[in-house]
């Protein structure tokens, strides 16, 4: 039976240091910093979120990261400003890849799976003509948790209704991958910078590539 392809967004799909080029009006020079700050914080409120089962969805842990990223930096942001950069976040530019890479898979299942409530992903990749190339999306949403909870992982095979067929996550995210390889799903990790570290849990991905163009070759 065919693989279904479920690709995470934020990182894989679209790119969060699209953000930099809106921070600049609030950050200045720190804007790099504020953008990398802002995306672990985000991801890190998320993990945190999910182990104390205090559920609240991504566009809270979105912003509280944007609040705490200024604050760390010793910046302020008024709630004006903090509103445009959250609707600057759900229009978050593609990858350079990402339609193509999509494209190029057109003969499997493809879904977007993500931590992202289902108006964001909805924005966000309709916003850069992804959404076309997707049967569906999956949102953790659904079962108020997150990324790498294998409560999430098995649900995105219900799902997908992906129980016969094996379910391949495609991720940039090490720790995605990490926590679906753990939870018994294939993964194909995308190292899209070379200087990218797989951390070494024991968890390997099925295969690697350096962006989704590549994908055919090692699903084929
Ligand atoms: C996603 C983020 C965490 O799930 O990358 O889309």
């Amino acid at each position: 039976m065919a693989l279904t392809l479920a690709f995470d967004v934020y990182g894989t799909l679209v790119d969060p240091s699209g953000m930099v080029v809106h921070l600049r009006q609030d950050a200045g020079d720190a804007a790099d910093a504020v953008s990398r700050l802002w995306r672990e914080k985000q991801v890190e409120y998320a993990f945190r979120r999910g182990l104390m089962r205090c559920y609240k969805d991504f566009g809270t842990c979105t912003r509280q990261a944007l609040q705490t990223a200024f604050r760390v930096h010793g910046l302020s942001l008024d709630s004006e400003r903090e509103d445009a950069l959250i609707q600057s976040f759900l229009e978050l530019p593609a990858f350079p890849d990402a339609q193509e890479g999509l494209r190029a898979v057109a003969g499997y299942r493809r879904f977007a799976f993500s931590n992202g409530t289902y108006p964001a992903l909805e924005k966000v990749l309709g916003h850069n003509g992804l959404r076309e190339h997707l049967e569906g999306l999956v949102s953790v949403d659904d079962i108020r948790s997150f990324k790498p909870d294998p409560a999430v992982y098995a649900y995105a095979r219900r799902a997908t209704g992906a129980f016969e067929a094996p379910l391949c996550l495609v991720s940039s995210n090490s720790w995605d991958v990490i926590g679906a390889r753990s939870a018994g799903l294939m993964a194909i990790w995308v190292k899209r910078e070379p200087g990218m570290v797989f951390e070494d849990w024991g968890f390997e991905p099925n295969a690697v590539i350096g962006d989704l163009t590549e994908l055919p070759g090692v699903l084929g």
